[in-house]
């Protein structure tokens, strides 16, 4: 882990629940100058002390060293809120359906963004029975690959995993598929709509440039 508790989140939470050093410190069985010290970043809290502090402030151990508190928003609804998580040094794939503190290898590792298909990541849908075929037009080696393609509807999702020298061709079940994402380990995660009326042909486009002119022209019939 390369993060632990800040005296800034001691702090802000602190004044949150209205607490004076004394008060916190009392809650806790320290001194208030030790609250003080740790505030003013002149020492550490022990880490027996995590739960304790965490119980005083109202909130969790993760919250309280994330420096962040987590709102309960229920997202467990919508899988379309998907965030993915990659490890910079052993790959492995993390999928969370909202904002989590995620460590992997002593990373804390940040949700990452989603881009648009670009020329150099095409992707390309068509239907074959009830099934979405998908391709990318990619190179598959050792040192650039697609490692993951997940397919994403508001109730679930299918992640097909890939290694070098594979095809980068995957197939899903379509029942609801909004969204298809997929990651090249060294350009990042990519994303693009499922589009009614285009992605569900049996014969689909074949050119990207066609694909985007394709969208446009659906988003302007169906909205
Ligand atoms: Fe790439």
């Amino acid at each position: 882990m390369n993060q632990y508790v800040t005296g800034a989140a001691i702090k802000e939470l602190r004044e949150k629940n209205n607490l004076t050093q004394l008060q916190l410190a009392e809650k806790i069985g320290v001194s208030d100058k030790t609250v003080s010290k740790w505030e003013t970043a002149k020492g550490y809290p022990d880490i027996t002390l995590l739960e304790p502090i965490a119980e005083a402030l109202h909130v969790s151990v993760t919250e309280l060293i994330s420096g962040k508190t987590i709102d309960n928003l229920n997202v467990s609804s919508n899988m379309l809120r998907s965030k993915f998580y990659v490890c910079p040094i052993c790959g492995n794939v993390i999928h969370s359906m909202g904002e989590s503190v995620i460590h992997c290898h002593g990373i804390l590792l940040s949700p990452m963004e989603a881009e648009t298909s670009d020329e150099r990541h095409m992707i390309f849908i068509e239907r074959i029975e009830d099934e979405y075929y998908v391709r990318i037009d990619h190179t598959m080696t050792k040192e650039h690959y697609i490692s993951f393609v997940a397919a994403v509807s508001s109730g679930d999702m299918q992640v097909v995993k890939l290694y070098p020298e594979q095809n980068p061709e995957v197939r899903f079940k379509i029942r609801g598929v909004k969204k298809i994402y997929y990651y090249c380990n060294r350009d990042g995660l990519f994303s693009i709509d499922v589009v009614k009326g285009i992605d569900d042909r049996e014969k689909s486009y074949d050119d990207h440039h066609e694909r985007m002119e394709l969208e446009k022209t659906a988003k302007k019939l169906f909205g």
